[in-house]
């Protein structure tokens, strides 16, 4: 088959029509298909089904220490769940701080209290300082763009590479605008892309000569063990080459269990230098006496300890890989012959990412929708929603049953199809 872009009139006038046959036929069948968010499936869900009830009665409850998890106490969570994370993440524990159910919930609380109380080497809280902004690598997490967009945080987008965010973008621009105050980054899985910063990227943000004083990392490592099968990606240990070092006190780092044991009902982390961690523990002792060390008990005793994890993390990328392999063979089979599409190929995380055509994306998304197929809406993976090219969409295998799978990526590669022959004639 020849490339869309190589068809004479008359060609592109004949695939046309048989694409929209298809799309009628599609829509015939009344499909009603959700690829919209990563969420775990659940066969995904049901590897943990014994963690719930791993703890049966008051005894269960005491640590090794004699703490008994049923009472009050704790800030920074229990010391052996911290210790777990430490030996995973390669943290020391004394720098971690695990919080509740969601580490978007941390990062939030992270950005609100310096939007009140300011950080170490604020002058003032930064909701007193005139006007702030953060970078944000896009395409990107939705959900991080909406915690800035909610605090009135300018949002200035910085382009994703292979590598990483553009660094030399990254680095010009701290170093010039004292009021950029922060940068969102998924190290490892990008969400959407299922892109792994390199080596040479994670060094240069633990050297990032900033501006303001107060500029911080928001290391959001949310698919640090997520990987499809044993040839995942590597990624340097951020924290490690920081820790020490007169740049420690720009990160912020974070990680959760919520795609490892339960969304919603995991453990969530922050990892933060000695200095920020005092600063941030003023605060939250007067907003907490402790997390819910129950469930951390329950993680500990699960998993036991880090290679615990790693092997339970096999288990979930054996479910993940044939729903990847799915979504990537039918994009390889019906878009790319056609020449108007490109996708990345990750090798772990939640996420495809989709580069339909130019200004294609939200018809693209139109037509998926009203043939009865949900995906992320077209735009949300960049800052206020909008695409400049309007042509990047997010793919999400993880959730539907393998042949509902199938079915929903071929209605997105014949709507994209579709919105680039209506979009040229
Ligand atoms: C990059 C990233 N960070 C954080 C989260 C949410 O994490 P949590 O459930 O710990 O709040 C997600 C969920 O999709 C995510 O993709």
């Amino acid at each position: 088959m020849k490339k869309y872009t190589e068809m004479t009139k008359e060609e592109l006038e004949r695939e046309k029509k048989l694409t929209e046959a298809e799309y009628l036929d599609i829509k015939a069948k009344n499909y009603s298909l959700d690829m919209s968010r990563g969420k775990p499936s659940n066969d995904q869900l049901g590897l943990t089904e014994s963690l719930l009830h791993i703890l049966n009665k008051g005894a269960d409850c005491k640590t090794e220490d004699g703490i008994d998890c049923r009472n009050y106490g704790q800030l920074f969570g229990l010391k052996e769940a911290r210790v777990l994370f430490s030996d995973l993440l390669g943290i020391p524990a004394d720098n971690i701080i695990l919080g509740g159910n969601s580490s978007l919930n941390m990062m939030y609380d992270t950005v609100a209290r310096a939007m009140l109380y300011g950080v170490p080497g604020s002058d003032k809280p930064w909701c007193k300082q005139e006007h702030i902004k953060f970078l944000c690598p896009s395409p990107g997490y939705d959900r991080h763009f909406h915690i800035c967009e909610s605090l009135g945080i300018e949002m200035i987008p910085v382009d994703m590479t292979p590598d990483g965010p553009d660094m030399d973008t990254v680095e010009r621009l701290v170093s010039e605008d004292e009021s950029i105050k922060g940068i969102w980054c998924v190290p490892k899985y990008s969400n959407p892309q299922g892109i792994t910063y390199s080596d040479e990227t994670v060094k240069r943000f633990a050297r990032l000569d900033c501006k303001a004083k107060d500029f911080r990392i928001f290391w959001d490592n949310a698919y640090a063990v997520h990987d499809l099968d044993d040839h995942g990606d590597k990624l340097l240990n951020i924290f490690s080459l920081m820790h020490g070092t007169k740049y420690e006190d720009q990160l912020y780092y974070f990680f959760s269990t919520s795609k490892i044991s339960f969304p919603g009902s995991g453990v969530a982390l922050l990892a933060l230098s000695d200095r920020n961690l005092a600063a941030t523990t003023k605060i939250i002792e007067a907003a907490t006496i402790g997390p819910d060390k129950i469930n951390q008990l329950r993680h500990v005793r699960y998993f036991t300890n880090a290679e615990g994890i790693i092997d339970h993390m096999r288990l979930h990328g054996m479910v993940l890989k044939p729903k990847f392999d799915v979504v990537l063979d039918t994009l390889e089979k019906e878009l790319k012959p056609t020449g108007i599409a490109d996708w990345t190929r990750p090798k772990g995380g939640y996420f495809i990412s989709l580069d339909v055509a130019d200004d294609t994306a939200k018809e693209t998304y139109r037509l998926a929708s009203e043939a009865g197929v949900k995906i992320t809406k077209a735009g949300a993976t960049f800052p206020y929603g909008k695409d400049p090219r309007d042509r990047n969409l997010r793919l999400a295998p993880s959730y539907p049953p393998l042949d509902e799978l199938a079915a929903a990526i071929h209605v997105i590669c014949v709507c994209a199809k579709l919105a680039y022959l209506n979009k040229i004639s």
